[in-house]
């Protein structure tokens, strides 16, 4: 019984498509990491944490392929835990909690995951922060266990050709905004601003978010291994490699 009343598979979809017109490859780099949590776990009973999981597109994604599965999301936006709370069922637990402190780690429930999954989100924190952070979910894996950061990671040696599939990519993405193909960050929340269970929580949303200045960090893919290797990962690597974006990989 959720406590929204809301149509959360219409809110999850619509989220989906706006996200995707963002990174049309965004399946993609779903599957290798599910593919990956496979390779670990052999697909049974995987224990997933899903960070910055906003309306739980990765929780659902890992539940819909291993049934026995068991995640944990971790949020700080109020609209979205509430879409999340709504979709999810009882092999998810969600949690509210703020990924620009260490104090995150006290807001779970249990620890020793098997996969720590992150899309889209951490470019939001400083670097030092960052760096910090990825020593903090290595606390929180089990042995064995991977982080997967799916993020905007340029490719070092290719800095002119990044600019380019950049240039290109926003120009197809305005393309379809113009012809309303698809909803524009901002047009998606205005949508939820309407809504009369979501719009309330808006307001809420901008006092969580008050102190964001629009500063995103987006630094080459190496300074991710680098960071990986610091913060005591065995391995580090990529697991999957798109235009601009990257999911950068580390086994406790
Ligand atoms: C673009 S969304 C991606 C959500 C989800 N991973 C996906 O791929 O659909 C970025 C997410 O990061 C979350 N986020 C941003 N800053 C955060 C913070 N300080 N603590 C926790 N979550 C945060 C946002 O609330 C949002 O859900």
């Amino acid at each position: 019984m959720t406590p929204y009343n809301i149509d959360a598979a219409a809110w999850q979809e619509s989220w989906d498509r706006q996200q995707e017109a963002f990174m049309p490859d965004r399946e993609e780099r779903f599957s290798a990491m599910l593919d990956t949590v496979h390779a670990v776990t052999g697909g049974e009973w995987p224990r997933v944490l899903d960070l910055a999981g906003g309306t739980g597109s990765i929780s659902l994604r890992v539940l819909r392929r291993f049934p026995q599965a068991r995640t944990t999301l971790l949020d700080i936006d109020p609209v979205l835990l509430a879409i999340a709370r709504a979709s999810l069922d009882d092999r998810a637990v969600v949690v509210s909690a703020d990924l620009r402190t260490p104090d995150w780690v006290d807001a779970l429930p249990e620890r020793d995951f098997d996969a720590v999954l992150t899309a889209t989100a951490l470019h939001w924190l400083p670097l030092d922060r960052l760096a910090a952070l990825y020593g903090e979910i290595r606390q929180v894996l089990r042995p064995g266990g991977v982080l997967i950061n799916a993020d905007h990671m340029p490719d070092d040696g290719l800095p002119g050709l990044s600019q380019k599939m950049g240039d290109r990519e926003r120009a197809r993405r305005e393309a379809r905004y113009a012809a309303g193909a698809v909803l524009s960050w901002p047009a998606w929340w205005d949508h939820v601003a309407k809504d009369p269970t979501l719009g309330p929580l808006v307001e809420r949303r901008r006092e969580v978010f008050a102190d964001r200045h629009g500063d995103e960090s987006t630094p080459p893919v190496s300074w991710h291994l680098d960071a990986l290797r610091r913060a005591g990962y065995v391995e580090v690597g990529l697991i999957w490699r798109g235009a601009r974006d990257a999911a950068v990989t580390g086994v406790r």
